[in-house]
């Protein structure tokens, strides 16, 4: 297969094995050009890219801005913050003026479920969802399964615990879809509370007990707690949280094994896991943001190659 089946990345749940495949093979190649002395090819040399970003963001932002640029593209960047949103301009507004400009690419972050759909019903192009609001975070779902490749020879196969704050996590959810197309098994990992109710429809299994869940793991996948996106409490206290589902050495010291750990970030150091273990060789943090350009490269890509111009 040499092209993807979709037009736009909307979410995980769009994709088939085969584009994450193609994905995946098409950001090997990307990842050398990055370890270069000169890290950018010509490719998108004739391709417009616009960041539109409603929510903050740190590694996601950053890191589809530099895969445009190691691709050559022209880029713009949108911040709703000081843009014209504030005096009241609807999200179709916004994107159809943007276009008029002669824009190719949208890549969105939006606190809104679904507005990535939305816009790809709505306005003529490529739509890459970047995060919207508690639904879908598709490149960093592509990026955490590269990155289980990179460091375990392949994805079919192995056991992957999320654990954390499921219910408000676009993370969590993209993950599962993505770790299961890929036949690997998944269970999630956190108080009842942020388990959302049709979670095990998903096919995968909750476990509460922390020390069980990674005993039976090769992967840790550590979330942190979304208060942004909590209006009451789930938990007594973030004490009673971190002595239940942090991962600490202690922690892994009881297992009998070695895995490894995962977090997308940001990290909140001290509660859903431990300095000690965040920088400790058995955590691939660093390699996953690493990856995050080489596999975002490789999306925009793909989808630019879909692009005709006229
Ligand atoms: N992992 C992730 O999406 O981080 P940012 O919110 O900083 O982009």
């Amino acid at each position: 297969m040499s092209e993807l089946s979709v037009n736009h990345l909307l979410g995980i749940k769009y994709l088939t094995r085969e584009d994450i495949e193609l994905i995946f093979h098409t950001a090997d190649h990307f990842k050398e050009v990055i370890n270069r002395p000169i890290k950018k090819v010509p490719s998108l040399r004739d391709i417009t890219i616009a960041n539109l970003f409603f929510e903050n963001s740190t590694r996601t932002r950053l890191s589809f801005e530099l895969a445009e640029k190691r691709l050559s593209a022209d880029v713009v960047n949108f911040s709703a913050a000081s843009s014209s949103v504030k005096k009241g301009e609807t999200l179709i507004d916004t994107v159809s003026n943007i276009l008029s400009m002669k824009v190719d690419m949208v890549v969105m972050r939006h606190p809104n479920p679904g507005a990535g759909v939305f816009l790809s019903q709505h306005v003529n192009a490529s739509i890459v969802n970047a995060g919207d609001g508690a639904h879908e975070h598709p490149t960093q779902a592509l990026l955490d399964s590269y990155s289980i490749r990179e460091r375990l020879g392949s994805v079919e196969g192995k056991k992957v615990v999320i654990v954390g704050d499921i219910l408000h996590s676009r993370v969590a959810l993209s993950n599962i879809f993505a770790l299961r197309l890929q036949g690997a098994q998944v269970k999630v990992c956190g108080p009842k509370t942020l388990m959302p109710r049709y979670i095990e429809s998903l096919g995968v299994e909750v476990e509460t007990d922390l020390r069980q869940a990674l005993q039976w793991c090769d992967v840790a996948n550590m979330l942190r707690i979304q208060n942004e996106r909590m209006d009451i409490s789930y938990f007594p206290s973030i004490r009673e949280y971190t002595q239940l589902f942090q991962v600490n050495r202690a922690m892994l010291e009881s297992i009998d094994k070695p895995i490894v750990i995962m977090h997308p970030g940001p990290i909140n150091r001290g509660v859903e896991i431990t300095s000690e273990v965040a920088d400790s060789d058995q955590a691939i943090i660093l390699d996953q943001v690493e990856n995050g350009v080489a596999i975002r490269m490789a999306v925009i890509y793909l989808l630019a190659s879909k692009i005709k111009h006229t």
